[in-house]
């Protein structure tokens, strides 16, 4: 896809280079803000500027995985053709106000991850800005990165509500590009289903027995019991916090779980995180 930039972008990437620093992009639904990081990430790269992108978008994830939260650090051009995380973040939902401290929380560990290794790092963010989780997600995200920029994309003035509790932090009120194409939602249950497919390629798939691990169901610790898992739910499989791969759940009795996954080993693996997205139904086509 070629993207067709606007005058004003040039702007945003020249303060970008000069002041450095964390950049989180916000709009509603289909305002162009994927494909202006997409557009950042490519010029900021050819002008030598090492940048990282947390894409915290769990519905139309463009770099990770749906369900998850990514990172991944551009250094040259070789690294935009492989446009896929170098650290994921396993929320286990679609729907961002499910669990907003989660969403959060997970977005702030991407960020910190990239703080260590680079100046410059981009955000993208859902579509989900209206209403009173759209302006907690939003605002706590904020709040929790301390960003120096926001670059808010409108048609109108639908970001208001959220940049007007914001202070000390230098906004950029971009407006929408006549460019974006509006995407139905069967066009979005197509991408997920595509991301999801390309990821559990049959060919690497191997089943997994693990025992003795500890499951984590919406940001907190559970029996498995207490909600009935189905099999093809999607799952985190993670060293502690630190997600490495992604499964989907076979069986799962008392302390032992079967699943399948892409994953060479499950050595270190000590938390299994368990999401509310099934593969085998089709929850996939929910929301954003
Ligand atoms: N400047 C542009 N030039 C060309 N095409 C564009 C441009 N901006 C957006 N588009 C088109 O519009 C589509 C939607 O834009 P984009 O994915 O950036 O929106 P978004 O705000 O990230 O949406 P979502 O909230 O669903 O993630 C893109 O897939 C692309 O085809
Ligand atoms: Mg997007």
């Amino acid at each position: 896809m070629e993207i067709i930039p606007e005058s004003e972008w040039e702007r945003l990437i020249e303060e970008l280079v000069a002041d450095k620093g964390t950049a989180i992009l916000i709009g509603a639904t289909d305002s162009g803000k994927s494909t202006l990081t997409r557009y950042l990430i490519e010029k900021l790269v050819s002008r030598d500027s090492v940048t990282s992108f947390v894409d915290s978008d769990i519905g139309q994830s463009s770099l990770g995985i749906p369900g998850t939260i990514s990172m991944k650090i551009f250094g040259k051009a070789e690294d935009i053709e492989d446009f896929s995380a170098d650290n994921i973040f396993f929320v286990g939902s679609l729907n961002p106000a499910k669990n907003i401290p989660l969403m959060i929380d997970g977005t702030k560990k991407m960020v910190n991850n990239a703080r260590k290794y680079t100046e410059l790092i981009l955000v993208d963010t859902t579509g989900l800005i209206y209403g009173e989780y759209g302006k907690a997600l939003k605002i706590g995200k904020i709040r929790a990165l301390t960003p120096q920029h926001i670059f808010a994309i409108q048609r109108y003035d639908e970001l208001e509500h959220i940049l007007t509790m914001i202070e000390d932090i230098k906004i950029h009120r971009i407006e929408a590009s006549q460019m974006v194409k509006k995407r139905s939602r069967e066009t979005r249950i197509r991408y997920r289903k595509k991301r999801f497919d390309e990821y559990f390629d049959k060919t690497k798939l191997v089943e997994f027995l693990l025992d003795g691990v500890s499951f984590f169901y919406n940001g907190r610790q559970l029996i498995p019991k207490e909600v009935d898992f189905k099999e093809g739910t999607l799952i985190g499989l993670n060293h502690n916090e630190d997600t490495k791969a992604l499964g989907i759940l076979l069986d799962l009795e008392n302390t032992s779980i079967t699943f399948k996954s892409p994953i060479q080993s499950v050595k270190g693996i000590n938390r299994v995180i368990l999401g509310d997205i099934n593969l085998y139904e089709q929850e996939v086509n929910i929301l954003l």
